[in-house]
């Protein structure tokens, strides 16, 4: 039997607008085997700025490598794979190879590191860069054309979004979506776009699998987020021809679009997909590497309240993220992907300890307050916020800024309206507050 022929694909990885080098990253795949491995740049290394931009590569001279623990986990080093597309992006990434393929099927299969180069550099998640040798930073259109379009673009995307998830689109609809659907992580139809002030933005469509508006659920969810003292995603509803899409500002970017480096959770526990985590490890994270520890243990159990009382159970390790806040310190990342579940059980994804599961009611959370360096007494006052935020979400939801129709209200309730807000409200009541 002859052993497959190795492929190797080298790339140098760069940080920020000024596209500093950071190191080189190399891949190699042989058959089924596969495997990446980085190494700093010199430069880097006596970089006055320089951090650790991902927590599995020290900041030390030699390669670095990385083989995923399982097959669920990314080939590459934590904070790169975290700028890799997800299911969604893939699907496009690897429908469009398809099409090529039939049309000229001596074209070799994509690889790993075709996916992550087929991101497109000006909405890449995060500041992490990937120059190939020609200079060029990939994913970049040629000259003239560009990736990510103004927020009147959204119906065309919208559309071709929707053809890719019935399976029926043209070449010219996956052409279109390269680079405009590809750049981020999760599962939903989406794009990035430009909005009216020129920020990068997400745009969230509805899925023809949804059987409730999840998109304006998810602006609902934020709105309630923000009054609940959460720092959140900015957040609004743009309609086109009656379907609602959440646009959501991207918190990786400032002023210019200047690009702030990120990691998901997930990176920063160094959690293979397969690991159970809980959030007493995040806790542990912040208190290690975090820019302002304090504040940021005390708003991450804000949000486990939150998330409680309107049944957002699908927070795991992706859907929290670090930004970088300066010389390898971190801050909370604004809260994301934040949805009520009116049909799931109220059992929280990422555990809240090994000993006590996942976060199911509000006695437990409490009791657990100390450990995110909140007292007893704050965490009354937290909890009397937060619930006074989710016990509004009729208002809000029926709302210009979140238009839900009265009849829809149903299909949420059950998500806001359950027993840990009345056990929320009993202990309230009691204190007064
Ligand atoms: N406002 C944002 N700014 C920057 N990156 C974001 C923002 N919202 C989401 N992301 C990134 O995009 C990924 C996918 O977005 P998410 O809202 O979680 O989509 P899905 O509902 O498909 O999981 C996230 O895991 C995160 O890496
Ligand atoms: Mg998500």
């Amino acid at each position: 039997m002859n052993a497959a022929a190795a492929i190797r694909q080298e790339v140098d990885v760069c940080i920020g607008q000024a596209g500093i080098h950071v190191g080189r990253l190399i891949y190699v795949q042989q058959g089924r085997r596969e495997n990446a491995t980085f190494a700093y740049a010199e430069q880097w290394l006596h970089d006055l700025d320089r951090f650790r931009v991902s927590p599995d590569l020290e900041l030390v001279a030699g390669y670095q490598s990385r083989r995923a623990p399982s097959a669920a986990d990314s080939t590459f080093h934590f904070a790169i794979a975290d700028t890799a597309p997800d299911a969604w992006g893939r699907r496009i990434i690897a429908r469009d190879h398809a099409k090529q393929r039939r049309a000229n099927p001596a074209l070799p299969l994509l690889t790993e590191m075709d996916c992550l180069l087929a991101v497109d550099d000006f909405s890449r998640v995060g500041a992490l860069r990937l120059r190939d040798d020609a200079g060029v930073y990939r994913r970049t259109v040629e000259p003239g054309r560009r990736t990510t379009p103004p927020l009147i673009e959204l119906q065309r995307m919208y559309e071709a979004s929707r053809a890719v998830e019935r399976g029926q689109e043209t070449t010219e609809d996956l052409r279109y979506l390269q680079g405009k659907g590809t750049s981020l992580g999760g599962m939903r139809p989406k794009c990035t776009v430009l909005d009216e002030n020129g920020w990068l933005a997400i745009g969230k469509f509805p899925s023809v699998n949804d059987t409730r508006s999840v998109t304006r659920g998810e602006v609902l969810a934020l709105r309630l987020a923000q009054t609940a003292g959460i720092d959140v995603a900015a957040a609004r509803v743009v309609t086109l021809d009656g379907a609602p899409v959440a646009v959501i500002r991207r918190f990786d970017r400032a002023a210019e679009n200047s690009r702030i480096p990120y990691l998901s959770a997930a990176s920063m526990l160094q959690a293979s997909r397969e690991e159970e985590r809980a959030y007493v490890e995040i806790a542990d994270a912040i208190r290690a590497h975090g820019a302002e520890p304090t504040r940021d243990t005390r708003e991450l159990w804000r949000r486990m309240v939150f998330n409680l009382l309107i049944t957002n159970v699908d927070d795991h390790l992706q859907n929290h993220g670090f930004l970088h806040a300066g010389n390898g310190f971190w801050r909370l990342a604004p809260a994301f992907d934040l949805n009520p579940f009116p049909d799931k059980v109220r059992e929280s994804k990422t555990w809240l300890s090994e000993e006590d599961g996942p976060v199911v009611d509000i006695p437990t959370l409490l009791a657990r307050s100390n450990y995110f360096s909140v007292s007893e007494d704050e965490a009354l006052t937290i909890l009397g916020e937060v619930h006074r935020a989710v016990a509004d979400w009729r208002r809000v939801a029926i709302s210009d800024e979140v238009g839900l129709r009265q009849q829809e209200l149903e299909d949420f309730a059950p998500a806001f309206e359950h027993e840990q807000m009345e056990a929320a409200k009993t202990l309230l009541d009691q204190i007064n507050r």
